[in-house]
Order: structure tokens, then C-alpha cells, then sequence
């Protein structure tokens, strides 16, 4: 038996893409460890959204690759294999190749499945580089090994149709590509027989799931936020579709666009008990200017407009977004419409990001590039926004009592548990015995709320 350690950058796709990384090789006789030192391959699965996600993925390729030489001169064997998969594998094949000698697999986002057979080729000494530009016509369905347990990633629809002029995405994951429902059916009654009891479905763009599977369907009309008028298949049909799982308890998906959040989609999740009320729907800039020129295809207005709807059906919805500062030729003023925005909409958590080009995007080249250090003030205050409003908002949970969803010790403090409220919202809570036996992770408790910091909350647990 050899052994695999795996270094996972990025999204949550990319977790998902790991775990299926590990059935495959688990088909091989590799098991994952998590000691690089006991390893006979070193996977790198690695994220390219930003140039600071690539530093940290090429300081650790240099780690691994100084390790590889260390046990060729002390004669160990097998040597190590080294392996790059994921966005930077797929974007900078040529590079990774010429640069760096001591990879032996690159491995494109598209060829997954093909990893078996690169390991077996590089253990006979052969480097093996495989990149496709698109998913293969027939989307394989791949072995898993879930490195979580009560909580499950399911890809739902991959790559992106949109092509917002910041975005390396589109180039590194292709066009959309939906799963069939039938499938994920299967591998969610799967989930619930081996005891997970959440499910999130992923996809960069995943409120556009389906479109792709419709028979109406065609390439030229499947660009730039297409909807389709009375979808054969939609999200909203979807979570329909697999709620009834037995054993399933809660339903998310991740990561929406504002503008494929259809009234359908909406009604979805006010009517099904399993769906959750948390809406992650990124929506980068609070000016429109800036929303154009970054091609998001819908206003501030818009936008708000689809904050009062979900809001209407389900006042304790979650509504969670992304911004980025410093896109180019955003002034001081369009940063300040940001911080409005945030204020405005209260939102429930934002992922905040300074402006970083990209190769093979539009804006990369624009001039009028906000300077590093204007980006890096302009994150540092909205920050301090973001958490003003986060502190302001928890307070509404304080003395309430949740629903948590316990998923196992803290991470902040090993002397918790943790679990989520069905907002996302991270609880934190003594380890305690609930109806006088310990508490096992899976279940779903009741926490009163005790305690409130922007990012968790604590409590206590009521028996
Ligand atoms: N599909 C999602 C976002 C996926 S990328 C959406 O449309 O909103 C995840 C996040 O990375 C984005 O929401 C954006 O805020 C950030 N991001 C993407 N490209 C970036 C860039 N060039 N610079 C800084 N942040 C970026
Ligand atoms: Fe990137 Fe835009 Fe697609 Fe999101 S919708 S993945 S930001 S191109
Ligand atoms: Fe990064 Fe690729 Fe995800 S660039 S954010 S790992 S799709």
C-alpha cells in the first residue's frame, strides 16, 4: 500500500474535486495521510482566483520539490512523485512543465479521472502533463473518499457561462456542465446511507443548474445569464427532486449569481423544510458602474430587489456575499457606494478580496489600475464595516434559541463543539451529554445563544 498527501487550495469545488482524487487513487492502493513525510505522492489540487492563491500553492511546490531531492541523495525508496491538478495546473501547463523539473504529473481540472492512470505512467518514470480545454461529452461519474462526515459537497454543475472581465474561471473550468438529477439522486440516498445528514450542492455558478439539460438548449443561447422559460430543469426543480432522501436533514447550495436567482428558486427554499434559508450571492461591487464594467449583468437595484424578495418570504434568510476592492478605475466614491451597500443590506457574512488581475482576463490590462496600497486601505475599512454590521446583526440571535446541526469539535477551541445554525452561522458550545448520553456529531440540537462575536456565536446547549 502507498500513501497520498494532498494540499487543497480554493473553493469548495476544489475540496469536492480532492475527495474524488482520493477514490480514484484508493482504486490503486494509495490511502491519504497526513504526514507529507510518510508520502509517496504529493498532490497539489491548487486555486489561481487571485495572484496571493498561487505564491501560497508555489512556496509549498518548493518545499515538496526540495523534499524529493533530500530522499533521492539519501537512496530512499520509492522516490517521492510529485503531482499539480486543479486552476494553476490547468491554466499554466507549459510553465509548470519547462520550470519545474520535479513535477511528474500535471493533471487539467478536466482530466480528473484520468489520475489512475498518470500516477501508474509516473511510477515508471514516465512525466505525464494532460490538460483538456473541455469536460469529456459523457461527465464521469467518480469514486469518492469525504474527508467530512455529517457535511457533503455534491457537484452539481461545473465550469461558468458568464465571463465577468476579473475572472479566471471561465478559462480554468470551462463552459457549464450539468449533472444529470438522476445521478445526484443516487449519490445523495448514498450520503444518507453512510449517515451524512447535509448535503450542499456546488457549482461556480450553481443557480444555473439544469439550463444545460434542457432540450430547448442550444450553445449560442446558453451564454451571458441565460434563462430559460419554464425550464425542464432548474435548481428549484432540483432540491425538489432530491428532498424526500431519507436520512438527509439539510439541503444548501453554493455559490449563486444574483441573476439566475429565479422566484422559483425562491419559493423553493421558503416552502421545504430540508432547504436552507442561506443565500451566498456574490455581489462584488456597490456601484454600477463598476457592476458593468465587470460585466455582472445586473444593477444595484436589481440586486436589492432580489435581497427584498428572499427577505419577504423568509425574514431570518441569510444573505451572504463577496466584494472586491480595487477593480480598476474604481474611485473613492464607487468604493464608498461599496461600504453604503453593506451597511444598507445588512449582510449576514462578505468575503472581501483586494482586486488581483488575472492572465487571460479583460481588466488585467485596463488602465487605471487602483495602486496596492489604496486596494489595501480600502480593504482594511471595509473590513471594519463588514464586521460593524456583523457584530450589529448577531445581536438578534442573542438569547434565541437555534437549531444547530452538530458537526464536531471547534476549531477555534478544542474544548467546544461546533455546529451551524441552518443561516451557516457557526456555533460554538461545551461539550456536554444531551439526554444523558455523550453527544454524538450528526444530530441536530437546540443551542441558546449566549454569546456574540462577528464571525461565531456561542451557547448553550437545552436538553
Ligand atoms: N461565481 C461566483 C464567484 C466565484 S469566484 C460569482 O459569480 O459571484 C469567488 C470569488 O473570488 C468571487 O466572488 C470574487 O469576489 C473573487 N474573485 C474572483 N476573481 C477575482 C480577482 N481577479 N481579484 C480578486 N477577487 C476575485
Ligand atoms: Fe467568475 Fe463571474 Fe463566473 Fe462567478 S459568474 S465564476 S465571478 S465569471
Ligand atoms: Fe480557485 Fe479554481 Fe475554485 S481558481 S476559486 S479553485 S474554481
Amino acid at each position: 500500500m502507498k500513501h497520498v498527501y494532498i494540499e487543497t487550495f480554493g473553493c469548495q469545488m476544489n475540496k469536492a474535486d480532492s475527495e474524488h482524487m482520493l477514490g480514484l487513487l484508493d482504486e490503486i492502493n494509495y490511502r491519504f495521510t497526513e504526514d507529507i513525510d510518510k508520502a509517496d505522492l504529493v498532490l497539489f489540487n491548487t486555486c489561481t482566483i487571485r495572484e496571493s492563491a498561487n505564491h501560497k500553492f508555489y512556496s509549498q511546490l518548493g518545499c515538496a520539490g526540495s523534499k524529493k531531492k533530500q530522499r533521492s541523495k539519501d537512496g530512499v525508496t520509492p522516490p517521492l512523485l510529485i503531482g499539480v491538478s486543479g486552476c494553476v495546473a490547468q491554466d499554466k501547463k507549459n510553465w509548470l512543465q519547462n520550470n519545474f523539473p520535479y513535477v511528474d504529473i500535471v493533471l487539467g481540472t478536466n482530466n480528473i479521472h484520468m489520475l489512475p492512470e498518470f500516477v501508474k505512467k509516473a511510477e515508471r518514470g514516465e512525466r505525464v502533463c494532460e490538460i483538456e480545454d473541455e469536460l469529456p461529452l459523457e461527465l464521469p461519474e467518480l469514486p469518492v473518499i469525504r474527508q467530512t462526515k455529517i457535511t457533503a459537497w455534491v457537484n452539481v454543475i461545473l465550469g461558468c457561462n458568464f465571463n465577468c472581465t476579473y475572472c479566471i474561471v471561465p478559462h480554468v473550468r470551462g463552459r457549464e456542465r450539468s449533472r444529470s438529477p438522476e445521478d445526484i439522486l443516487r449519490e445523495v440516498k448514498t450520503l444518507a446511507l453512510e449517515g451524512f445528514k447535509e448535503v450542499t450542492l456546488l457549482g461556480q455558478n450553481v443557480t444555473a443548474y439544469g439550463y444545460d439539460l434542457d432540450s430547448n438548449y442550444s450553445k449560442e443561447k446558453a451564454t451571458f445569464g441565460f434563462i430559460p422559460i419554464n425550464p425542464q430543469y432548474s435548481l428549484g426543480k432540483l432540491i425538489r427532486y432530491i428532498h424526500d432522501v431519507e436520512g438527509i436533514e439539510r439541503i444548501r447550495f453554493l455559490t449563486g449569481h444574483p441573476f439566475h436567482v429565479t422566484d422559483e428558486l425562491i419559493d423553493t427554499v421558503s416552502e421545504l423544510p430540508k432547504a436552507c434559508e442561506y443565500f451566498h450571492i456574490p455581489m462584488q461591487s456597490g456601484d454600477n458602474a463598476i457592476l458593468k464594467s465587470m460585466a455582472r449583468v445586473y444593477s444595484v437595484e436589481k440586486y436589492k430587489q432580489m435581497v427584498e424578495k428572499i427577505r419577504t418570504k423568509m425574514p431570518n434568510a441569510a444573505i451572504t456575499s463577496d466584494f472586491i476592492v480595487g477593480f480598476p478605475g474604481e474611485t473613492e466614491k464607487q468604493f464608498l457606494n461599496t461600504v453604503k451597500i453593506v451597511q444598507e443590506i445588512e449582510f449576514d457574512a462578505c468575503n472581501t478580496a483586494a482586486y488581483s488581475p488575472r492572465p487571460n482576463t479583460p481588466s488585467a490590462s485596463w488602465e487605471k489600475q487602483v495602486p496596492e496600497e489604496e486596494k489595501n486601505s480600502r480593504i482594511r475599512y471595509l473590513n471594519s464595516v463588514v464586521n460593524e454590521v456583523l457584530e450589529k446583526k448577531n445581536k438578534k440571535y442573542l438569547n434565541t434559541v437555534q437549531e444547530i446541526l452538530v458537526e464536531g469539535r471547534s476549531t477555534r477551541d478544542e474544548s467546544k463543539s461546533m455546529g451551524r445554525m441552518r443561516t451557516n452561522t457557526i456555533v460554538n458550545f461545551d461539550i456536554v451529554t444531551y439526554h444523558g448520553k455523550p453527544l454524538p456529531i450528526g444530530n441536530l440540537v437546540s443551542v441558546k445563544i449566549t454569546k456574540i462575536r462577528p464571525w461565531a456565536l456561542y451557547g448553550e446547549i437545552k436538553n
